[in-house]
């Protein structure tokens, strides 16, 4: 890697100042919004501040770092293609949330250097909960130390999940894993920011994440923070994650192996119902 140890503080700072810029534009349209438009899928949702908000991170970081490459959710790839810094952002995470004046989004800023998260910054306006991380510095939020939890059963772990927008267009739609985990777990949340999911993990509030169909920008910043957390993130199997590969499993480290058996093991759809009662 060709950046130096004293650099990471300052991508981190900049990251953080276009973070929070971008949460006080999304403080500013929530629950004003007059028109909510659609992507392509039926309920993949895109809002004025989903726009205004990435603008307002990319200004900070072309400014502060013209040469470097960005993946940005509305905007798709801009800049240098051959820079081995790549931002990569989703500037409301959670926009059915937000559009529905639901308490829960973020924006999320992660920045991969030779294909690996080093800096990462989710920050949720509403909650003014800010967390931050950097490799080999620790992660934060609002700058006290965070750690996951300590639960080792997966029978006294609260998790969290997600359903991808093409989830009416396929069977490989993680429903059947929701309901096998809710069985052997004490509940599975669906919040609807997978960044956010990511950070709860990283505090200890919830022992385990895992989605399928996800994007690059829902998990860059997520991964590094959970990681400088003590956590572990992986692909359901166990195997180094691949940040474009649409699946991860993210948990405080303890139940990973059993929650990748069981993710592996999960019995189909038409196991449940009215022989549910037997299952797992
Ligand atoms: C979505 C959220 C949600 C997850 C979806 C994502 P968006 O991102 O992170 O929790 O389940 O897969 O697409 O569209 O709100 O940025
Ligand atoms: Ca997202
Ligand atoms: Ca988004």
């Amino acid at each position: 890697m060709t950046y130096t140890d004293e650099q990471l503080p300052i991508f981190l700072d900049i990251a953080t100042v276009a973070a929070e810029n971008a949460g006080a534009v999304l403080q500013k349209y929530f629950g004003k919004l007059e028109t909510i438009g659609e992507k392509g899928r039926p309920g993949d949702l895109v809002t004025i501040a989903d726009k205004a908000s990435e603008a307002v991170v990319l200004e900070v970081l072309r400014r502060h770092f013209p040469t470097h490459a960005i993946l940005a959710e509305e905007s798709g790839k801009l800049g240098d293609v051959e820079s081995e810094y790549l931002w990569v952002i989703d500037p409301l995470d959670g926009t059915t949330n937000y559009a529905h004046k639901y308490p829960c989004y973020a924006v999320s800023i992660g920045l991969l250097i030779g294909g690996i998260p080093q800096v990462g910054v989710i920050y949720d306006p509403y909650h003014n909960e800010l967390f931050c991380a950097a490799q080999g510095m620790g992660a934060t939020l609002n700058r006290v130390p965070i750690a996951v939890s300590q639960i080792s059963e997966l029978s006294k772990s609260l998790l969290v999940t997600g359903f991808a927008y093409d989830r009416r267009e396929t069977s490989d739609n993680n429903y059947a894993e929701f309901c096998h985990l809710t069985h052997l777990t004490q509940g599975v949340r669906r919040s609807g920011s997978a960044a956010l999911d990511l950070a709860y993990v990283a505090c200890g509030r919830v022992e385990g994440y895992w989605e399928r169909g996800i994007a690059p920008w829902d998990i860059a910043a997520g991964v590094i923070l959970l990681q400088e957390a003590g956590g572990q993130v992986t692909a359901y199997d166990g195997s180094p994650l691949k940040i474009d590969s649409g699946r991860i499993l993210a948990t405080n480290g303890q139940i990973h192996t059993e929650v990748s058996r069981e993710l592996l093991q999960t019995p189909p759809m038409s196991a449940w119902g009215a022989n549910s009662s037997s299952l797992p």
